[in-house]
């Protein structure tokens, strides 16, 4: 380089530099007029933060995320200790940012070892923005620091020689069956909860979807033992639905995925809609038949691994039945699990899972394997209390069985499935 060449690249150079700095002056005059210096742009540092207990979600140790309500823009931690050993602290932070939320916090823990009693607690603060006209456009703000009460609950232990757990089905806000199911679900002390799907009636508002999701009828579901969710064709419908992962804890954020408890070896999957893509009822706004191909690729890549190909005992938990070829099933007209069944029952079959859970018709019924039906199907019953259900499931490496029964324990069947 000459030093002809030099001076003029200097000269350039500072041209540019000057025409940017003059156009950075004129953005920062007052880019939001509407709102006055020293305004909240967003939350506040006043009051409570926490409504409600928080809610454990994978279920399995190595995909935990704890999930706690607010009542308040906010921001935080969690803190967890596994047995006595000491606290550590998980910060949820997604690509540099740490969570600030309006409704929820969420946080994924690293992977937890097997089987151990796992001791949690969320620490957070009341959080907002202020506008500031120099230098600035906003300043963060934050409250005190709050600290919710200490929790526990244990990790799934897919070497232990038997395991329990809790199915609710098609909730649809109902605080009276929730209630019962609670109530049902306390005294069995389950190694997971598993919540069937169509938990809302439809998800339209961000500030609804704790109460529906995480603290149904203000109560505490999965604080004590980690929560399995399982997507229904209600949880799809409504703007907000989109909003689904904030407020759910799966592995990736799908909603299917595979875990191991015990001798049970349990796949969830997302039945999506219960009509067609190109049904006028969805009017364009779904594209499930692209996810149950994708969930039938994975399906036979996920039932080779050993932890799976191992277990005396295959379970597939989804919300619509793969089969509606029973007098009793209303709308048969209609079978709005075909798409599924087509692509997922062979890999099933041949995986040799013996039995689907699922709801979705509000009429529970028990269906054993049979000539057009290959795999026993358990159907859980409705959001009304009188037709609601509660299916308990307890294994050891030799026998599956479950018990369906009404809120008021009335047994309805007796299941026993041999290894
Ligand atoms: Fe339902
Ligand atoms: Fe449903």
């Amino acid at each position: 380089m000459n030093r002809r060449t030099f001076l003029v690249t200097t000269v350039g150079s500072a041209g540019t530099f000057h025409a940017a700095a003059q156009n950075y002056s004129d953005y920062t005059k007052d880019p939001r007029p509407d709102v006055a210096e020293g305004a909240w742009t967003a939350g506040s540092t006043d009051g409570p933060v926490f409504a409600g207990s928080p809610v454990v979600s994978g279920p399995a140790g190595d995909v935990i995320a704890i999930l706690q309500p607010l009542q308040r823009m906010a921001t935080g931690h969690v803190e967890y200790a596994v047995e006595d050993g000491p606290w550590q602290r998980a910060d949820g932070d997604d690509a540099g940012l740490l969570p600030m939320s309006e409704h929820v916090l969420k946080f994924c823990l690293p992977p937890l070892p097997p089987g151990k009693l796992i001791r949690y607690r969320i620490v957070a603060r009341s959080a907002g923005w202020v506008k500031i006209r120099q230098f600035y456009h906003g300043e963060f703000k934050a409250g005190a620091t709050q600290c919710s009460p200490e929790r526990s609950f244990r990790t799934l232990n897919p070497a232990a020689e038997t395991t329990t757990f809790a199915v609710w089905n098609d909730t649809h806000e109902n605080s009276e069956t929730l209630k019962s199911l609670d109530a049902l679900t306390t005294p069995l002390n389950p190694d997971f909860l598993l919540w069937n799907g169509d938990q809302s009636n439809d998800v339209h508002f961000e500030r609804d979807m704790a109460g529906q999701f995480l603290n149904p009828a203000g109560l505490a579901i999965a604080d004590r033992w980690p929560l399995a969710y399982v997507r229904g064709n209600h949880d799809v419908r409504g703007p907000a639905a989109r909003s689904l992962p904030s407020f759910t804890g799966t592995p990736d954020d799908r909603y299917y995925y595979g875990f191991r408890s015990g001798p049970v070896a349990a796949i969830v999957m997302d039945t999506g809609e219960d009509k067609p893509d190109d049904s006028p009822f969805l009017s364009g706004w779904g594209a499930f038949q692209k996810m149950q191909r994708h969930q039938a690729e994975w399906l036979k890549a996920m039932v080779t691994e050993p932890w799976f190909r191992d277990a005396p005992h295959k379970v597939l938990f989804c919300h619509i039945p793969l089969w509606f070829n029973h007098p009793r099933i209303p709308n048969k007209s209609f079978d709005g699990s075909k798409y599924c069944r087509d692509l997922w029952v062979p890999t099933l079959v041949k995986a040799g899972v013996k039995l689907v859970v699922s709801g979705h018709t509000h009429d529970y019924l028990w269906m054993p394997a049979k000539e057009d039906q290959p795999i026993a199907q358990l159907i859980g019953g409705a959001p009304q209390p009188r037709h609601a259900t509660f299916i308990q499931g307890t294994a050891t490496k030799t026998e599956l069985k479950l018990r369906m029964t009404k809120l008021d324990g009335t047994v309805i069947n007796d299941i026993l499935l041999e290894a």
